[in-house]
C-alpha cells in the first residue's frame, strides 16, 4: 500500500453558484486505486511544523509511509479540467486561419492537416506534444476527435494511456462530401470504427478497470451530418447499440452548417441535426454533441429526454457561429453541458480560454440595444448569470456530467478519482503576497481570470503525477 497525503487548501465548485473552499485540510489519495480515501479538517493551520510521523498519526496509521506533500499558503488543490471537445490533429493549425469561414477552413486548412495523420510517425509526434501541453495546462480528461485513420486513432488512445490522461477517443467517420485524399468508403469507415472500439476495449486500462473506471474509452464519431451518408449513419447507429459506447458529433454549430444539413436532409425532421441523429439511432444517453449553438428549445428538450449532452465551445462559437450557446437557459431546461476548447476551431489549448470566454459570451447575451438616439434606457440592474464560478463548474463538474463520469471526477471528494491540480496563485511576479490574507478565494479567482500554465505546479490523473512544472 502506498499513496499520497496532501496538507493544505482544497477549492472546487460542486454547484454553479459557489466556490467551496476547504482550508487546513488533510487529503489522502490511494496509489492503488487512484482515489481519495480521506479528506478531513486539520487541527492546525501550521502544517509545515508537522513531522511526517505526526501527519500519519492524524491521518491514521494505515497510511504510514505515504508521501507527505505540504502545500504553500499561495497554493491550493482544484479538480482538473474536462475538455469535452478537442480535435487532436488540428493542434498543428491552432491559432491560424481564424479569418476563414467554417467550410473554407475545413476544405483549405483542416482536411489537409488531418490527412497528414496517415503518417503514423507524424501523428505520434504531434499527439505527444498535444497531450503533454494539455496536461501541463491542467486538462486531466479530454474527449477527442482523432482522424479517419485507424492506426493514428489507436495511437492517440495509446498515447493518452501511456501519458496518463483520462480520454474518450473517436476515430472520425466521413464517407462523402470530403476531398479525394481524405475520405473513406462506407464499409471501411464502419469496419474501422468497430476495429477501433475493440482495440481500445482491449487496452490495458480497459481490461484492468472495467467500465467507467477505465482511463481511455472509444467513441463513435460521425464527423458531422454533411460528411456521412445515410448508410454510414445507419451502421454507426447499430454499432452504438451493439457496443453501448459513447457517441460524439458536431450539431447545430454554424449558420452555414445548419443550412447545409437542411439541404441534404429536407425529409428528416425538417433537416435538423438533432432529428437526423435521432433517426439514425445516434441520439442516446451517451451522446455528446459539440456546439449545439443553434439548437431550438424543443431540440434541447429532446436531448434532455434522450439523456444526451452538449459541449459549449465559447471561443469557436464566438468566432464562427454567429451565436452563442445559452448556457443558463439550457441548464434550466435540464440539459447537461460541458465545456470544450474545440482545438482548432477555438484557439486556446488551455481550458482557461473557454472558461473566460463562457463568461464573456454570457455578457454578450445580456447586451442591450445601445441608446444611440437618446430615447431612453431600456433596462437596468442586470445580474450576470454566468460568472467565473459558474464557468469553472461547467469546465469540471459539467464536463464530468456530460461524459457520464460525474461519480468519478469533477470535484475533490472522498470516493472520487484524484484528477486534480496543485495550483500556485503566487508564482514568480504575480503578487499573490498582497492577497494572502484574503485566503484562497481571490487566489482562485485571479488564476481563473488571468493565470496560465505557470500556475499549474502539478497535474494528477487517477492519483498519478502526470505533469509537473519543475
Ligand atoms: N464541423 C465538421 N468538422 C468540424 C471541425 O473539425 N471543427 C468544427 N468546429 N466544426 C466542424
Ligand atoms: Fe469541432
Amino acid at each position: 500500500m502506498s499513496g499520497l497525503i496532501i496538507l493544505g487548501t482544497f477549492v472546487d465548485t460542486p454547484t454553479r453558484d459557489a466556490i467551496r473552499i476547504r482550508e487546513n485540510h488533510l487529503c489522502v489519495v490511494s496509489a492503488d486505486t487512484g482515489k481519495i480515501v480521506l479528506l478531513s479538517p486539520l487541527l492546525t493551520a501550521d502544517w509545515d511544523a508537522l513531522a511526517d510521523d505526526d501527519v500519519f498519526k492524524l491521518a491514521g496509521t494505515e497510511f504510514d509511509g505515504y508521501r507527505v506533500m505540504r502545500l504553500r499558503k499561495s497554493q491550493f488543490v482544484t479538480p482538473g479540467f474536462v475538455d469535452c471537445h478537442c480535435h487532436a490533429p488540428q493542434y498543428r493549425q491552432i491559432g491560424t486561419a481564424t479569418d476563414y469561414t467554417i467550410f473554407n477552413w475545413l476544405n483549405e486548412i483542416t482536411f489537409p492537416n488531418e490527412a497528414k495523420c496517415a503518417d503514423v510517425d507524424y501523428a505520434r509526434n504531434l499527439y505527444t506534444k498535444l497531450v503533454q501541453r494539455l496536461l501541463r495546462n491542467g486538462t486531466t480528461c479530454v474527449q477527442y476527435f482523432a482522424t479517419n485513420h485507424v492506426p493514428a486513432s489507436k495511437l492517440l488512445a495509446e498515447i493518452c494511456e501511456r501519458m496518463g490522461q483520462r480520454a474518450f477517443v473517436g476515430k472520425v467517420c466521413a464517407d462523402q462530401n470530403s476531398p479525394d485524399y481524405y475520405i473513406e468508403t462506407t464499409q471501411a469507415s464502419c469496419e474501422g470504427t468497430e476495429e477501433f472500439i475493440n482495440y481500445v476495449h482491449g487496452m490495458k486500462s480497459g481490461r484492468d478497470a472495467k467500465g467507467k473506471d477505465a482511463l481511455v474509452h472509444p467513441v463513435i464519431t460521425p464527423r458531422f451530418v454533411p460528411t456521412c451518408s445515410d448508410a454510414l449513419l445507419t451502421k454507426l447507429g447499430e454499432l452504438a447499440k451493439k457496443y453501448d459506447v459513447r457517441v460524439q458529433s458536431h450539431a447545430s454549430e454554424t449558420v452555414d452548417q445548419v443550412l447545409r444539413v437542411r439541404e441534404l436532409h429536407p425529409d428528416i425532421g425538417g433537416g435538423r441535426d438533432a432529428a437526423i441523429f435521432k433517426h439514425f439511432g445516434l441520439l442516446t444517453d451517451k451522446t455528446l454533441f459539440a456546439h449545439g449553438t443553434h439548437l431550438r428549445d424543443a431540440e434541447a428538450d429532446e436531448l434532455v429526454r434522450a439523456g444526451a449532452s452538449v459541449s459549449s465551445c465559447p471561443i469557436a462559437n464566438l468566432m464562427h457561429s454567429q451565436a452563442v450557446l445559452p448556457v443558463k437557459r439550457f441548464h434550466d431546461r435540464g440539459l447537461k453541458i460541458g465545456l470544450g476548447t474545440d482545438i482548432a476551431g477555438g484557439y486556446s489549448a488551455s481550458m482557461l480560454g473557454p472558461i473566460r470566454n463562457a463568461v464573456i459570451q454570457n455578457r454578450t447575451e445580456e447586451f442591450v440595444e445601445v441608446d444611440r438616439e437618446g430615447e431612453g434606457w431600456p433596462t437596468a440592474g442586470v445580474k450576470w448569470p454566468v460568472d467565473f464560478k459558474y464557468a469553472f463548474h461547467v469546465a469540471t463538474v459539467g464536463g464530468a456530467e456530460a461524459l457520464g463520469i460525474q461519480d468519478l471526477v469533477g470535484t475533490i471528494d472522498v470516493g472520487k478519482a484524484f484528477d486534480a491540480l496543485v495550483v500556485d496563485a503566487g508564482c514568480e511576479d504575480q503578487a499573490f503576497d498582497y492577497w494572502e490574507e484574503d485566503g484562497a478565494r481571490f487566489g482562485f479567482e485571479k488564476w481563473v481570470n488571468m493565470g496560465d500554465d505557470r500556475n499549474v505546479v502539478e497535474t494528477f490523473v487517477n492519483g498519478r503525477l502526470v505533469a509537473s512544472r519543475s
